[in-house]
Formats: structure tokens, sequence, C-alpha cells
């Protein structure tokens, strides 16, 4: 909990404060209400919920509780100083409540606020990353110096594909059971996949970039009706963290809406994978015939086997991280970007809401799209394999990308 906290109390040195009260896009809050939402969330769930205390900071229920205030009217915040004093108090009393607190029935619930703050921590990292553009007016992604690719490059063979990499048929186990696992992960489940292919590494941006130069974006032929419908409307010509810096080449597309996401595999004959796919490709050791939580194995995610923790602060190159290839030869499918799968958010089947319906249940409702693996930005307590995110279609700003699949092997010349 402290290392996290660190993590999320970093993002804020250096913001002014009017960057710190900014609604830098109608769909996202102000970076100062995400951080005394944390407080809030942890005075609610553990010090009135759990330890039955009186709230310390009744002012602060309309302000930072998720159903108070539209998101337009949390633009008039305490100060940074303020908050911080607010967190601070919270989490004294918390780690007081931890002497006596009985952690073996409380443990999920525990768990499951790491992960909150965690998550709002990279959605304070995005709305910064907004607000960077907004001033700049440049691509903000441009000169950062890149990792070099450890990986030396694959055979070019006709058979198998050198960037693919098969998938048997077979069934695996899905989702997640340990102590961690959030509602919507739950429970573990058995699931058939039919072979297919996937993509060793996110789609990047030397990739993208041949979908842009033949008029992709202007082209009705890649794009589904609501796809298409929804570009005539956002009026947008290359993803929101679009860079074509040379030295950006094999960084992932990054700020690409599921619509165009869609377009582009249709564009090169492929598909997005379904979540199934996604995770058995992430997750499944077809050698011992077990699920693994991450793809490089059991051990917790850092920064050796994938870009994660906002350590390093923005994309790598997709074969950056070799470690954490996943027992099939998939790169990069924890961290640098999320990836869109073709699913939509739902329940698995016995599910139970936790630790409120709100939390994933009310987004059971065939609008949202699932999203795998994390980024950038993401902390290591919410990254693993069965872990699900997700998003309506056409939200861009989030830091994501995809990999395309097929059903074979047979890649299509872009004409
Ligand atoms: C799962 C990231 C979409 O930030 O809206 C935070 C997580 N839920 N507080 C979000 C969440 C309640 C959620 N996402
Ligand atoms: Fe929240």
């Amino acid at each position: 909990m402290e290392s996290c906290r660190q993590t999320t109390l970093a993002l804020f040195q250096a913001v002014d404060y009017t960057t710190f009260c900014q609604q830098a896009h109608p769909d996202f809050s102000p970076i100062g209400w995400h951080l005394g939402h944390i407080g809030y969330t942890e005075a609610l769930w553990l010090l009135e919920h759990s330890a039955g205390l009186p709230s310390q900071f009744p002012q602060y229920r309309r302000l930072f509780a998720a159903d108070g205030l539209p998101k337009a009217d949390r633009v008039r915040l305490p100060d940074l100083a303020e908050i911080q004093s607010y967190l601070q108090t919270v989490r004294a009393a918390v780690f007081d409540y931890l002497d006596v607190a009985p952690i073996d029935e409380q443990e999920r619930l525990w768990r499951w606020l790491l992960q909150h703050e965690s998550q709002h921590g990279e959605t304070i990292a995005l709305v910064l990353e907004m607000i960077k553009r907004q001033q700049n007016s440049i691509p903000i992604l441009q000169s950062a110096p890149s990792p070099q690719p450890t990986l030396s490059p694959a055979p070019q063979t006709l058979w198998p594909p050198a960037n693919m990499v098969c998938i048997p048929a077979g069934s695996f186990e899905c989702g997640n059971d340990s102590i961690e696992a959030l509602d919507n992960e739950r429970p573990v489940h058995r699931v058939q996949v039919e072979t297919f292919w996937l993509d060793r590494t996110p789609v990047t941006c030397e990739q993208y970039q041949q979908f842009m130069a033949v008029g992709g974006y202007n082209n009705p032929r890649w794009w589904s009706t609501e796809g298409w419908e929804w570009l005539q409307t956002a009026q947008v010509t290359e993803p929101l963290y679009w860079s074509d810096a040379p030295d950006h080449a094999q960084h992932p597309v990054c700020g690409v809406s599921w619509y165009e996401a869609d377009a582009y595999a249709r564009f090169v004959g492929k598909r997005l994978p379904t979540e199934a796919e996604w995770e058995k490709a992430a997750s499944w050791n077809p050698i011992a015939l077990q699920r693994q939580i991450y793809p490089w194995g059991n051990l917790d995610a850092n920064d050796d086997y994938c870009n994660c923790n906002h350590s390093v602060g923005r994309t790598t190159p997709v074969d950056a991280y070799p470690t954490g290839m996943s027992p099939f030869g998939c790169y990069d499918m924890m961290g640098n970007v999320w990836e869109w799968t073709a699913s939509w958010f739902d329940r698995y089947a016995g599910f139970e809401a936790y630790p409120y319906r709100g939390y994933s249940e009310a987004y059971f409702d065939g609008q949202h799209r699932v999203l795998k693996g994390g980024s950038w930005a993401t902390q290591a307590s919410s990254m693993r394999c069965a872990f699900r995110n997700w998003y309506h279609p056409h939200v861009r700003e989030i830091f994501a990308g995809f990999r395309c699949a097929s059903d074979s092997s047979v890649q299509h010349p872009v004409d």
C-alpha cells in the first residue's frame, strides 16, 4: 500500500493548481478529483464499513464519491496540500486499524482497494498525458530515447509466419480464483478455443503507418458500420498518441479506439482476438497444461518482465522485454499498451458482484469492450493475464493498442 501510494503521489510532482483541477476531456475527471476519490474510497471501505468508525470528513462525500457530483462539477477542488493531508489522515487511521483488523476475513477487500488506487493512478497518468498534448500541441512521445530492442530479428520464412504464432485447438482455464481476483475475473472456468493465429507483438507504429498512408481513415471498406459512423463524427486521422518519429517505429500504436483497431485488422486481412483467445495465448502453458498468472510464469510482475508501474513513463519497442514472452511465444502481452479484444465485457457464469454492484456489474451492458494486459502506467497489483479492463469502443484516451488474430496463417497482401 505504501509503495502504491508513493507511485500515486509521484504523479503530482510538477503539477500546478490549474492542472490539478483541469478537466482535460469530458469523459475524465480532473487529476485532483481522482486523488481525493482514492482517499475517500479507502476511508469508506476500511474506516466506515469495516472498522465502523464515523466519517471524519463528511464534507468530502459529495465531492469525492463516484456517485456524487457530475464530472463537469469536479473542477473546484481543495489544493494538493489539503488533499494530501486528507489522504495521510485516512492512511494513519487505516494503519491503526490494521493492528486489530480481522485481516484473514478482509484480505480480499484490502487487495481490492490497492487495485482501486492503482487503476485511478493510471487514469491520472492519461489525463496528464492529454494535458501535455493540449499544452504543447505537438506529438508528446516524439523525442524520448527508447531502450534498444534485445531480440535478434526473426528469420523471414513463409511458413510458419515469423510474426504470428499458432495456438492449437483445445481448452484452457480462463479467469482467476485467487484472493486478489476482482469480481469480474471469477470463477476460473474451462473454455474451448479453436485453432487460431496471433500476432507475436502488438501492432507497431510502422505497421499502422501503412494503413494511414494508403488512406485507411478515408476508406469505408475497412470500417464496421458503427466504426465508420463514429469516424464521421470524431474526424480523426491518426491515433491520439501518434508519433512518426523514426525511433518510434517499433513502438506499439497507442491511443486508438476499438473502431480503429478493428479497421486496421480488416485492412491486413485479420481480426481482433476474442478475450478467451488472448488470455489463452498469454497464460496457458501447453507443456505443463496449466494456467500461469503471467506470460512468463508466476513470479510477480516487475520492470524486468514488462513495461509497467510508470517506471519508463511511456511506451517501449514491442520486443524490448523478451523475458516476458508467453509460452506460445508472444511478446509484450503485459504492460506497454492495453490491447483491445473483440469481446464485450460480460459476466462469467457464477459471477458475484464485489464489493458493490456498480464496480463491474453495471458495465455488463453490451456497450463496453474488454482490454487485456495493462500498460506502462499500470501497477503490478493490477497486472495479470486474467485481469479485465473495459471501455466504450470510442474511447481513445487510454493507453491502448492491439494485436491481430487470424483463423489461418494466410496473410493477405495489402492492395
Ligand atoms: C475498470 C478502469 C474502467 O476507472 O472507471 C475505478 C475502474 N472503478 N473506480 C474506472 C474503477 C471504480 C474503472 N475501469
Ligand atoms: Fe473509483
